[in-house]
């Protein structure tokens, strides 16, 4: 089949060249964006008079029926073409004749893919949000469980102090609804229609813009041709808040595949969503988080393919950004994969709280807690942490812990200490103490999740 550009060329392009040029195997996944595109397009031209009216409606009608027929598998996407565009166009000519080739009066392959490509965009968009949705829905019912479920919290991996699982949980909980929220944000930066840019200065046709943007759903016309064209800022936005999405997953994957280990045991991850292994018997192991953690790695890359593809690019178009796609779909492809595997197995995990409160008891976690006693006996916080930690070397060296340490040991390492020391750093009641906003105490995580939960129905 002939170029659609093969006026001022009298050869035929080298078939490496050809195949290096197209893109089609990958921008076909937006014929449903081109030709909804092409169908705006052709009604605006047949109510702005710049084509026939008649002419307007047979494209139209056409258009639309190529739709059902890609749909349904009547039409196949034939992959020898350069770009979805070029397909459409052909296939449109090839059913209707002369009257099809009327629909690229006032539009350019430039304008074109941009309208198609953010839409697509929005639209994936607003899957990763329900997909997100999900996500936050499942671990907010983990955590309602968990208000009073002790466990230690740690910093650089050693037990810190007490903390409740549910607070745990509402901290990745909280990460995913900012996540969302960024999703919500790019979304309505993506509500300009680049549709009538052209190539990049616009057109002479009287062609109304404002009428493609309304029935493409989008806000309103994007206000400058050249920035229309040259712009994939959406496409960099929604890399961006995929990779923090999966910065966020890779992270609490990490930790339950930490807790799934015996050293941990905090956690028993369901047989449905877990392998084994081929020479050790006993093995049962956290591969699809494992997966998660490892697939981060691709979306941080597309956001960078991008970021490097566009930064030396002049105004306007350019064929480098023909690369932009493939980024962009493996980023989306890839985020909400792992948000569905993560929410499904979430739903089957099996939180071991004797285990987490056996570890909150290990470690000294209430060494803070000690301190603040003496504190509320009026020692100055620097002189209380002093004694406590001298407490500590102490107990370690005997082999005994805050809770078991006798009283009248106490008592010769200050005699502020009475027998209410031991209430004071029982773990429940250090947790339950925690009642700052924000902090760890089942008051404060019930607050939590009441907002989250608003929030997402909000
Ligand atoms: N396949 C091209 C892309 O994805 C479509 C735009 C082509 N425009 C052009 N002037 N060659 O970017």
């Amino acid at each position: 089949m002939d170029k659609l550009w093969k006026g001022r060329f009298t050869k035929n392009t080298d078939k490496t060249a050809d195949a290096f040029n197209s893109s089609i195997s990958i921008d076909s996944r937006m014929y449903r964006q081109d030709i909804e595109g092409s169908i705006a397009h052709a009604k605006m031209l047949g109510d702005t008079q710049i084509i026939p009216k008649d002419n307007s409606s047979e494209i139209v009608k056409c258009l639309k029926q190529m739709l059902d027929d890609i749909n349904n598998g009547k039409l196949a996407i034939d992959t020898s073409f350069e770009d979805i565009h070029s397909f459409v166009e052909y296939e449109l000519i090839k059913r209707i004749g002369n009257t099809g080739k009327m629909l690229h009066t006032a539009r350019s392959r430039n304008d074109q893919v941009a309208t198609d490509f953010v839409m697509y965009t929005k639209k994936e968009t607003i899957d990763l949000i329900s997909f997100i949705k999900k996500m936050i829905i499942g671990l907010t019912n983990h955590a309602k469980k968990h208000t009073a479920t002790v466990m230690p919290g740690y910093t650089h991996l050693q037990r810190a102090q007490p903390v409740t699982l549910g607070h745990y949980l509402m901290a990745y909980a909280i990460m995913f609804l900012r996540d969302l929220k960024k999703y919500e944000k790019i979304l309505s930066d993506m509500d300009k229609c680049p549709l009538g840019s052209a190539a990049l200065a616009g057109t002479a046709y009287p062609i109304d813009r404002n009428m493609t943007a309304k029935a493409l759903g989008f806000d309103k016309p994007s206000l400058n041709s050249i920035d229309s064209v040259a712009d994939r800022d959406f496409a960099c936005d929604v890399c961006y808040v995929n990779s923090l999405v999966m910065m966020h997953l890779s992270r609490i994957s990490e930790e339950f595949i930490l807790w799934a280990s015996w050293e941990f045991k905090f956690l028993e991850i369901s047989e449905e969503f877990s392998t084994g292994s081929s020479i050790m018997p006993q093995k049962k192991n956290p591969d699809m988080l494992e997966l998660i953690r490892g697939k981060s790695a691709r979306t941080f890359s597309n956001l960078n393919t991008l970021l490097v593809m566009l930064k030396g690019l002049p105004m306007a178009y350019n064929k480098d950004m023909q690369e932009d796609k493939e980024a962009v779909m493996d980023s989306i492809d890839t985020a909400k994969s792992c948000i569905d595997i993560f929410t499904k197995l979430l739903q089957g995990i099996a939180f071991l709280p004797e285990n987490m409160k056996t570890a909150a008891q290990k470690g000294f976690i209430n060494a803070t807690d000690c301190a603040d006693y003496l504190v509320s006996k009026s020692l100055p916080f620097r002189d209380a942490y002093k004694i406590t930690g001298e407490i500590v070397n102490w107990c370690i060296k005997n082999d005994m812990v805050l809770e078991n340490m006798p009283i009248d040991i106490y008592k010769s390492f200050s005699p502020l200490f009475e027998m209410d020391i031991y209430n004071h750093i029982d773990i429940a009641s250090c947790v339950e103490r925690r009642n700052s906003y924000g902090g760890t105490s089942s008051k404060s995580v019930l607050s939590q999740i009441e907002y989250v939960e608003k929030e997402l129905n909000g």
